[in-house]
């Protein structure tokens, strides 16, 4: 995938995770100054570069924000170590993040989750620091307090087999929604859900309240020590219905982006009305869950539908697909729109008609441009083959009946330069059958003359889409 340009500077870094995550303004201020003393040279050695404590509800860019760190410093929004909490619940878990100690059976076959190994992993080239993320940590055993306030204090943690890990190049993120609960009750009785305080005082007022919220949960759970070892507790607020519209605005562009990238010179617009827009704001949003069901729903309702669409070939490069809401509000619906000025004929896979009866001939290409193929005919067969040549043909509606060459032969012909090439015979003659001797195999219908026109047109849609393929893409990866 195409790779966006990396952040240098302080601000370029700033401006980078601004534009990313939505809603939070004092997060990027308050981590942004550890790497820049880093990269400075001026932070102290036997400690990590940073700790930092992110609080607030599920679903407000706790994880994301670790995520657009990897992204800006290594380029890979995946390319740092993380640390599921939920998986340590139990002390017997807690130990597996460092190994068990030799001699203890299978000690050699436990990678422990924290090793020097995987801290090596989580760096690139281009910059040391390696991210570090104990997520939700409120769902550990207590041991892993323990195990991580070395670790916070010495930027060191030995392991089970007595070999050390420095962290004094890392920057270690905890997350938690510890007192997030509070918080939304806070939030609520003033402003309701998704509601914003009308006045920047009141707005501080309330950050200000929420974050001594957090602070006096994480006091209730972690001891003294603990806490003393982080930089910055940093609180993430519950998401207006503003910055969950922006959001949505980028999760959009990143399935554009994404688009252009896979598809190349076969990419095409993604347009999102507002009804479109309101309904996966709709499906998206949840108090208990913040922006988190956005992105799934996205997927769901409009990516997915979407690369079915194009792997069945039926967004034409430089088309503009517009995403609505369908009658009974119960899903996105789809319409292509085509371009104004087609793409370049040479690289659009089209259909061919061959007969020599010009009337019919212009009738046909009238019909299935209609349709919104790219359409070319020839009245004889070296123009058929000739046509072929210039340009890759999907599907041929070839008569029987041509001068000089017949219809069977012209096909084998057609298809000889192009085995994916899809294959329709028209004939007057009532008794023609293709699978004997005909050398095309059976799959090739043939439509007896006169044929009524939507049984041309449904017969075309079904073997364009399943022909030519070879340029559909699947849109969307998890
Ligand atoms: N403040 C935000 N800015 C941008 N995207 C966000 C924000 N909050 C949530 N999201 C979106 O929701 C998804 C889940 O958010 P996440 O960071 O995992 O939540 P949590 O705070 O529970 O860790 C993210 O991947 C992102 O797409
Ligand atoms: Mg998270």
């Amino acid at each position: 995938m195409e790779e966006t340009p990396r952040p240098t500077t302080s601000s370029d870094l700033l401006e980078y995770f601004e534009g990313k995550i939505v809603g939070q303004p004092s997060t990027a201020e308050r981590i942004i100054p550890f790497i820049q003393t880093y990269k400075a040279g001026l932070t102290s050695e036997h400690r990590p570069i940073g700790v930092f404590l992110l609080l607030g509800p599920t679903g407000t860019g706790k994880t994301r924000t670790v995520e657009v760190l990897a992204e800006a410093l290594h380029g890979n929004a995946q390319r740092y170590l993380r640390i599921d909490c939920g998986e340590y619940q139990l002390d017997h878990e807690v130990a597996k993040l460092i190994g068990s100690p030799p001699g203890y059976l299978g000690h050699r076959e436990t990678v422990p989750a924290l090793s020097k190994q995987k801290l090596a992993e989580s760096i690139t080239p281009d910059c040391d620091i390696s991210l570090v993320l104990f997520d939700e940590i409120e769902k550990a055993a207590p041991s892993l307090a323990r195990l991580l306030l070395g670790l916070l204090d010495k930027g060191r943690l030995t392991l089970g087999d007595n070999t050390t890990v420095n962290f004094d190049k890392s920057l270690i993120f905890l997350t938690s929604n510890l007192g997030a609960r509070e918080m939304m009750r806070e939030m609520t009785p003033t402003f309701g859900f998704g509601g914003q305080p009308d006045h920047a005082e009141r707005a501080q007022e309330l950050a200000g309240k929420l974050e001594s919220i957090a602070l006096a949960a994480v006091k209730k759970m972690f001891s003294p020590e603990f806490v003393n070892r982080i930089d910055a507790v940093i609180t993430y607020q519950p998401l207006s219905e503003a910055a969950i519209a922006k959001i949505l605005e980028h999760q959009i562009d990143e399935l554009q982006h994404h688009v252009n990238s896979r598809l190349g010179p076969r990419c095409f617009s993604i347009e999102v009305t507002q009804s479109a827009r309101d309904f996966l704001l709709g499906r998206g949003v949840s108090v208990q869950y913040g922006a988190r069901e956005l992105k799934r729903v996205v997927y769901r309702f409009l990516t997915q539908p979407l690369a079915t669409m194009v792997a069945e070939n039926l967004v034409p490069p430089g088309s503009t697909v517009i995403a609505g809401v369908d009658a009974g509000n119960e899903k996105i619906d789809l319409q292509v729109r085509l371009a104004e000025h087609a793409v370049s004929p040479a690289e659009k896979p089209a259909l061919l008609i061959v007969d020599d009866n010009a009337e019919l001939l212009k009738y046909l290409k009238n019909v299935l441009k209609s349709e919104r193929w790219e359409v070319r005919t020839a009245a004889s067969a070296e123009a058929a083959v000739r046509c072929c040549e210039e340009q890759p043909i999907a599907l041929a509606l070839v008569d029987y009946m041509l001068p000089g060459m017949d219809g069977l032969a012209l096909s084998k012909r057609l298809r000889a330069t192009r085995p994916s090439l899809q294959l329709i015979l028209m004939t007057g003659g009532g008794e023609m059958s293709v699978n004997e001797e005909s050398g095309l195999g059976s799959d090739v219908p043939v439509l007896q003359k006169p044929f009524l026109i939507g049984d041309l047109v449904s017969l075309v849609q079904t073997r364009m889409q399943r022909g030519d393929a070879d340029g559909a893409l699947t849109v969307g990866s998890r």
